[in-house]
Parts: structure tokens; sequence; C-alpha cells
């Protein structure tokens, strides 16, 4: 990829090869330097040594003294049977001789090359990627990915139960890996799955049935959420039936429901239909308020005959086979147990669905990867399926992921709610607004009506999207609705005050006629600009690094840090009364460079932050 926007001081076959892995230049360059370097103290080199893993072995210390990249040198050294610490040696000199622009000074410490920029090349890097206001959208143009169709499935929430606040982790999480393959160049597709068919829904209108509240469905707000509550009302119903006689009974009764659904006939089949629509009217509310969108919907109950199919066809093929009635196959060559494909009663299960689905997607959607945003509790569920599809010899099986995730709990450990068990999503999201309204009301008495309620929408969005996203998907997240409202410290709302103030002061400035100049970033040298600059320049790698690992979080943490460098550089220099006019506009220039970057990491958490507070 021959960026249009960076200039790279590279020769092409480098460029192409490293090209793969970054959009960093800096690190580009400095790796086929040390390379040209290593060369010079052997030149014969082992042949499967090369420039990437110079690229590969450069990293960036965690501490600035530690200068913006370092390199250890053992491996380099081993391979050319030398001395770590003469290496380096060797190396530092050689970095020197050759003046790369890119490079300040090197500190040697003992095998490891400490490596400081130079300021103003990531200055001038840094402004082509600004004009025009066109951001960092280069990575779209990655030629392999533009090739590459994604698909990637989240949400997927039953209907007939409650939507609780881990189906609200799995919504940002989902929605902002799409939001991060298309920005890398990927063709996605946000597919959802939704689950309408099974006992669970048997059992919610058996529920209902049984209900004596006053409450009617067809006037209660929230109708998914009162049939989720009927649902959990039905199962502690048979839970606390205690004689043999009044089970056998309620369970008669719940296939008698669950009968008539299959067969597609009868009232509750007719009640269904209805329950089935209320169910994903509120589920479309919860995505419309999340700025959640999806290019496709799948269901269960649309793939359920194909699934018996399914079964048959491998059966004539000779994977699947009969085993004590039931059939399916033996997957203990990889310690997976019996992969059961239809159970000894004749009914199919959720998995031999999950295989209808994938030939689904593979033929009809063509696609090339396969993301599954799914709870941690079916990791096992997913190995059987994705070890099936391969066995079934689907070959995009290898190209199957499940992203998984941990649970949402609260801090007081509470899960209960007055219905049952879980705290729900629309819950949190009241807690939230309840929260976030208390701080408009402190600082927004002139504003109107609307006013008000966009920028609490924008708000409470932003906190429940940053406080899920922020932690690592395989961490359980503790909840706590203060903390993830709060201005200050990792949240969403300080980012997004963050961004708001920066607009305010850009827009006090232009009111005064001041504009920024991107003619001389090179004047910004104070140490906290030149701290705020390399977190600007590092966002392209960090938006590659979220995308190769399916981590939001790499993103939501790095902006974290961004905005405190800012804030840290906004105390520091002033901007407004900077010494030379020249200066002026520089520093107004990283303001909005900041700004940009910041919405456009915003952007990709699918948090839009408000433009005032
Ligand atoms: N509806 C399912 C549940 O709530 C999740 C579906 C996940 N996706 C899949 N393809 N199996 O457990």
């Amino acid at each position: 990829i021959k960026s249009k926007r960076f200039i790279i001081p590279l020769g092409d076959i480098v460029l192409n090869q490293l090209a793969n892995f970054s959009y960093d230049p800096a690190k580009c360059s400095l790796a086929e330097s040390l390379f040209s370097a290593l060369k010079k103290i052997e030149a014969n080199l082992p042949p499967e040594l090369t420039v990437v893993d110079f690229f590969r072995t450069l990293e960036q210390p965690p501490e600035k003294a530690l200068g913006d990249y370092a390199l250890p040198c053992f491996r380099f050294a081993k391979a050319i049977k030398k001395n770590p610490n003469e290496v380096a040696t060797e190396l530092k000199r050689l970095l020197e001789e050759e003046k790369n622009p890119w490079v300040d000074s090197v500190v040697l410490k003992g095998a490891f090359l400490n490596i400081f920029t130079n300021q103003k090349e990531v200055a001038k890097a840094l402004v082509p990627s600004l004009v025009n206001g066109s951001g960092f959208n280069i990575l779209k143009s990655n030629a392999d990915h533009n090739k590459t169709k994604v698909m990637i499935e989240f949400s997927q929430p039953n209907t007939h139960k409650e939507f609780h606040v881990g189906h609200g982790r799995n919504v940002c999480l989902g929605d902002s890996i799409c939001r991060i393959f298309t920005y890398n160049g990927y063709k996605v597709i946000a597919a959802n799955y939704i689950g309408d068919e099974g006992t669970h829904i048997a059992k919610c209108l058996w529920g209902v049935e049984h209900y004596t509240g006053s409450e009617k469905l067809e006037s209660v707000e929230n109708k998914a959420e009162w049939l989720g509550q009927r649902y959990v009302e039905a199962n502690n119903k048979l839970k606390d039936a205690t004689d043999d006689a009044t089970k056998l009974q309620y369970n008669k009764e719940i296939s008698e429901i669950l009968k008539q659904i299959e067969n597609k006939s009868g009232k509750y089949y007719d009640t269904w239909v209805v329950t089935r629509q209320y169910c994903l009217d509120d589920f479309n509310k919860i995505y419309k308020w999340l700025d959640v969108k999806f290019d496709h919907f799948f269901y269960e109950s649309e793939v359920s005959e194909a699934s018996q199919a399914i079964v048959e066809e491998y059966m004539k093929k000779g994977l699947f086979v009969e085993d004590q009635g039931a059939i399916g196959f033996d997957m203990s060559d990889k310690k997976l147990g019996f992969f059961m494909a239809r159970k000894s009663d004749g009914t199919t299960l959720y998995i031999t669905k999950d295989l209808a689905l994938a030939k689904v997607k593979f033929n009809d959607f063509d696609i090339d990867r396969s993301i599954y945003v799914v709870g941690s509790e079916q990791n096992f569920h997913f190995k059987q399926l994705f070890y099936a599809l391969e066995k079934m010899g689907f070959p995009q099986a290898p190209k199957c992921y499940h992203l998984s995730y941990g649970m949402v709990v609260r801090p007081d450990g509470k899960m209960s709610s007055r219905a049952g068990n879980s705290f729900t999503f629309l819950q949190l999201i009241n807690l939230v607004i309840e929260e976030i309204n208390t701080y408009l009301e402190k600082y927004s008495a002139e504003w109107t009506k609307e006013q008000k309620e966009d920028t609490a929408h924008k708000l409470a969005v932003g906190a429940i999207k940053y406080g899920m996203l922020q932690a690592d998907p395989n961490k359980e997240i503790v909840f706590d609705p203060k903390e993830w409202v709060s201005f200050e410290g990792n949240s969403g709302p300080y980012l997004m005050y963050s961004y708001a103030r920066t607009k305010s002061i850009l827009r006090k400035a232009q009111e005064q006629g001041l504009k920024g100049s991107l003619a001389n970033l090179d004047l910004l040298t104070h140490e906290s600009e030149r701290d705020l600059m390399r977190h600007l320049y590092d966002f392209n790698q960090v938006t590659i690094n979220a995308c190769d690992n399916y981590r939001p979080s790499t993103i939501a943490n790095h902006l974290f840090f961004t905005c405190k460098a800012y804030n840290r550089f906004y105390t520091e220099v002033s901007v407004m009364k900077a010494e030379t006019e020249e200066l002026r506009a520089a520093r107004l220039s990283l303001l909005e460079a900041f700004a940009d970057t910041l919405k456009t990491g915003l952007y990709l958490l699918g948090i839009t932050p408000p433009e005032k507070m």
C-alpha cells in the first residue's frame, strides 16, 4: 500500500512488506535502517532474517524516559553469533552515522537501544493526515481487506426472555467490532440471530396464562421486558412445584403449547406470532437508542428445518453416525466429547441450527470470515461447532472466530431485580440517565429541553458503551453507575467532556478570527506537546491492533491516555496566550488534531460526543 498521506522513505518492496503491518512510518524507516546496519556488521545474514523481524522486534517502551522505540538486540546477535552488547553498540554507531531523519538520539542500555524520534518529523507526518479534515481514513484503502467479506454476528437475544446487562455488553462490543473492521477496510456485514423458538417460549406463554397480576400486556410499555418477567416467574413456579402430580400437569401444559407453536396452528401459535413481534419491536428500540444497526437478521425459526436436512445429508456422507439412538459424531480426538446433532427423540438441537446457519452464511452470503460475539459460557459450544464445520469440509471453518466475553455484575454483588434473578439492560439505562441528569441540572440552566435531552442521551450512550468497552472482553465487568457517569477518571463522560471542551475553545478562537495552521507544527517542542503528538501519531496503529485482536478496549484505553496527555498539555502550555502568532496557530492545530482523532476514536466505540457541554 502506498500511502498518499505519509511519505515513507523506503524502497517499494520493503514498503509493501511492512505496510501489511503498519501505518507507522517512523517504525518502518527505523526497521530498514537497523536491518541495513546489521548487514554492514555481517554481510552474510541468515536468509530467514528480514527487515520484518526488526519491525516486529522494535517495541514501544512503557516509560517515556526509555525513548519512543526500543530494540532488544539478543536475537539479532544470536543470528550472527556475536555478543549482544557489542552488536547493540555497533548498531547505535551505524544508526547515528546514517543520519536517518526520524532519529533524534540513540541511547545504549546494555543490549538495548533506546531510540528517540525526531519530533519535527513526527509533526510533519501528522500534517498530511489532518489536512482537509479527512482524519486517518487511509486504512480504508487496504487492498487485501477490501476483498475480504466479514460477517459479524452479535446481540442474538432470545425473544420472550429478559434482555439483561450481559446482552447490552454484547451489543456494544459487536457494534464496535463492526466499526473497527469497516475502518480497517473490510467489507462488513452486521448480523443478528434471534432466538425465537424453543421451550423457553412455551414456558413464557405458560407463565402469561398463570399470571395473576393486573397488568395487561397490550397496555404495558415495555412488552418484551414484561414477557421476560413472565418467563422468570414460570421458571420459579416450575421449581417450586414439589408434588409429582402438579409437576406432571405443568409439563403437560407446556408441551401442548410447544406443540402448537411447532405445528404452526392453534391459539398459542397465534400468541407466539404477536408476542414475538412485540419482542422484536422492543429489541429494535434498544438498538435505535444505542445507535446500532444491522444489515441482516437471522432467526432460529428460519433455520430449524434446514438443520434437519443437514443431519440427513451428513448421515449419508458418513460423518454423522448413530450412537444409542442419538445422531452425531465422536470428537474425542480433540477432547470435545460427542457432537450431538439429533437427540434420540428426533429433535435437533441449538448446535444443529448453528450448522444450518453457518451454511447459509458461507453459501448465500459468500463470506470469507465469520465472527460470533457470544458470552464465554458458550466457549465449548463454539469449539464443537467450528470443529464440526471443519469436518464437514467447509473451507471457511478455520476463518470462524468466537469473540467471547465475560459477565457484567453489580458492585454490591446483587444481580436481582424486582422481577427475578437478573438486572435488565433497560434498568441500567434508566440508572445511567438518572445519574447524567443530576449532572446536567448543574451545568446547563440556559439550555432548551431538546438540547438537554439530546445531550443526556449522548452522554448516557457514551457512558454505557465506554463502560462496556473499556474492559478487556475476557474480564468480568463490575458495573458501578456512579463511576461510569463520573466526569473524571477512565470514563466515557471524561472523554466526551475533553472533546466538548476542546471544541468550545476552538469555537471561541474562531469567534476572535483565530485559526489553526499546520504550517508550523514543528514549533511544538514542549515535552507535553511532544507527548500528545506521539499519542495522535500512534492512533492508526492502535486501531490496527484493535482489529487484529478483536479488542475495542485497546482503542478505549489509548483514547483515555490521549486525553490525559491533552489535559496535561493544556495546563502546561498556553494556547491563546502563546508567545508568538505562529506558535498559537500551531497549538490551535494541535487542538484540532486532538479533537478530530478523539471523535474518530469515539466513533469506533460507537460513541457520538456532544459538541457542547
Ligand atoms: N440466542 C443465543 C442465546 O441467547 C445466542 C446465539 C449465539 N449465536 C449463535 N450462532 N449460536 O444463548
